[in-house]
Order: C-alpha cells, then structure tokens, then sequence
C-alpha cells in the first residue's frame, strides 16, 4: 500500500461569539461551574439561515489553497457530521452543491465526534490503494441547531465550526503512520438525538417532548470517552511504533478538558504537548480536531516533520485514532 499525507488544512468559524454568561441569562448555570467543569469559556454558534454544508464548503475552500489545488481537482468529498443539512441528500452533496463542483463522489460519515478520523480512515485507504489523488475530509458541525435551550446539562457543552483536511499521496517522509477505529453500539443510547429518523418520525408529540435534540448520559459518556481515546491511541503509537516521548502535538477530540487531561495522563504524552481550542469553541464534535490541525498550522505549532497524534471518541459510541509525521 503506497502512503498517504495531509498536504493542506482549513477551517471555518462562524463570527457569532456566545459567552457563558450569556448562557446563565438563558438556563440555570454559571461561568464558573462551565469553566472548572469542561473547561469552555466560550464558543461560536451560526445565525438561523446558515446550515453545516455552509461552514464544510469555506473549510475545504481554505484547505484546497492551503494545498495548493482547486476544489476541480478533489476526487472525492467526505463530511463527517452529526447535524446534517438535511436527512438526505448528504451534507457531501450540498457543500459539493456550495463549492460549485460536481462529478466526483461525495458522502457522509456519521460517527459522532469520531467523524472526522473515521473519514480520514477511509480517505486514507482510498488513496492508498490507487482510487484517489485528492480527497477532501472534512468535520463540520452546527451543533447549536440540536441543543436544548431548557437543558442546562448539554446546552453549555457544544459549538459549531468545520475544519477540513485534503488527503494526497504521501512522499516517503511525512504521512499517516498508522490508525485504529472501532465502536459500540451497546452504548448507542447513552448519548442520541432520539426522534426525526425512522425510529421516531417527526410528528407533533416528538416535538412537544423535545426529542428532536441532544439527549446525553454525561457520566457514562464520560468514563466511556476516556477509556476508548487513550486505548485508540496507545494501540495506534504502538502499531506506528512511536514512543510517547516522540510525540510532538496531541490532538485529542476536545470535549471536556477533564477528558482531555485524563487521556493525555494515560498515554504519558506531556502537557506541553496538547494544542486546544476547547476553550474558545466548546466541542465542536466532528470538526474539533481539524480545526485545532489548522489552528495549530497556523501559529506554528504545526511543523512538517512533526509526530501528530491525534485520538477520538463519539456517538455510536465510536473511537478512532491516527498518528502521521506531518
Ligand atoms: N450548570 C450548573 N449545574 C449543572 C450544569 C450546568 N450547565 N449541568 C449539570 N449541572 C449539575 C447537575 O444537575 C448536577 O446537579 P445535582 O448534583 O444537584 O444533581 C451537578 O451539576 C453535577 O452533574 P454531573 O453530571 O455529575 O457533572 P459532571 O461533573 O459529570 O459534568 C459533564 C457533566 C460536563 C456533562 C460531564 O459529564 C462530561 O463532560 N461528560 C462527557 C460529555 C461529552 O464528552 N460529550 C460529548 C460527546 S461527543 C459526541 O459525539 C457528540
């Protein structure tokens, strides 16, 4: 199998900025429990009219320059997201829709806020095996569109924003080194949007019950996140046969920055080494990890040649994990 790289990275954040307090005017909560309990001081949410294809399309847009191409070129399109455009088509289509081209195939990976390595798992192997020259992966959300503005538990968590990653093959000396993914789906209750799909169709009553939103068993998920993430990436360093200590950034999936630390402190990685953005843009689930790549690129803490490692989990529950030398 030949190898396969990220030759470019961008992202998109909507402009509107949503304190804590801002939210403690709306739900019973306060900067204080937000902040010492996730660790957000912030995040951004959308205006009404502008749906997640709207944030995937200006991402891809800014990681096909950063990579020196045209959207023409991309052979292939993938969005992770867990707040679709529409039920179908895909939130693929219309940003392919949005960025005026057509021809090559694009879809949608839905693994919660594994998304994003998920489409990379995939972008990778496609490449790998000859199919693709260039494919676009991108994790993008507008999570505020499923947040419950009577549940103070979920409503504080979660922020949208999209971050995309063009996939091309590698050179020899930078690339994806290895990666895991997995699920399990005896835990799919845990942490649903439980009506709108076929289970529960829309109707009146799912409506007055406010099941079209978030619904999350955060204490499980929470244990669930932190066990799944470290043993994603412990096994991918080891298949890379990469030592903590060789690690220059650690990308985990930015939740909660208990979560995160937990997971950093399982993997002896060190803190130095963490680059978030948790703190600005809440979870912003499938697009949190390559808005903190492009982030990360652009204060220069991205290097080539640097080890990335990067680790997830999500809804399903789902975990991925990969490590490249960028
Ligand atoms: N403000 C004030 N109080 C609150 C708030 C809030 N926003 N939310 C909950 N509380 C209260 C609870 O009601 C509870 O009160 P009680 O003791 O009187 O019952 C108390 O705070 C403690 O609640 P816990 O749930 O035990 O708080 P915890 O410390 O576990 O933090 C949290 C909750 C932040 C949700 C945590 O469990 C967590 O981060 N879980 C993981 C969530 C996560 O990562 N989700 C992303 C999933 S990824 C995807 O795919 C979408």
């Amino acid at each position: 199998m030949k190898s396969v790289k990220i030759i470019g990275v961008g992202r998109c954040v909507p402009p509107r900025i949503v304190t804590n307090d801002d939210l403690a005017r709306i739900v019973d909560t306060s900067d204080e429990w937000i902040r010492e309990r996730t660790g957000i001081r912030c995040r951004h949410f959308v205006e009404k009219d502008v749906a997640t294809s709207d944030l995937a399309a200006e991402s891809i847009q800014a990681a096909c320059a950063q990579a020196g191409i045209s959207p023409h070129q991309l052979d292939g399109i993938i969005v992770g997201t867990c707040s679709p455009d529409t039920i179908f088509p895909s939130t693929a289509c219309w940003t392919q829709n949005r960025l005026g081209v057509h021809g090559m195939p694009a879809f949608d990976v839905m693994a919660g806020c594994s998304s994003f390595l998920y489409g990379l798992e995939v972008a990778a192997n496609w490449v790998s095996a000859g199919g693709a020259r260039y494919i676009a992966v991108c994790g993008a959300e507008t999570f505020s569109k499923l947040l419950d503005f009577q549940d103070r538990t979920t409503c504080v968590l979660f922020g949208d924003a999209a971050g995309a990653a063009i996939v091309a093959p590698g050179d020899g000396h930078s690339g994806i080194l290895a990666s895991t993914w997995g699920s399990d789906g005896t835990q799919a209750p845990i942490l649903a949007v439980p009506a709108g799909g076929s289970r529960q169709s829309a109707s009146r009553a799912t409506v007055d019950e406010r099941l079209h939103y978030v619904r999350m068993e955060g204490s499980k998920v929470f244990k669930h996140a932190v066990r799944s993430m470290s043993q994603a990436l412990v096994d991918t360093l080891a298949a890379a046969n990469i030592e903590h200590e060789a690690v220059d950034l650690l990308i985990p999936h930015q939740a909660n920055v208990r979560i995160m630390e937990a997971t950093r402190e399982r993997t002896r990685i060190g803190p130095d080494k963490v680059f978030s953005v948790l703190e600005k843009y809440g979870n912003i689930s499938a697009a949190s990890i390559p808005v903190a790549l492009a982030e990360a690129r652009e204060q220069g803490r991205l290097r080539d040649g640097d080890i990335v490692a990067m680790t997830a989990f999500g809804a399903g529950l789902t975990w991925a994990s990969a490590v490249m030398r960028y």
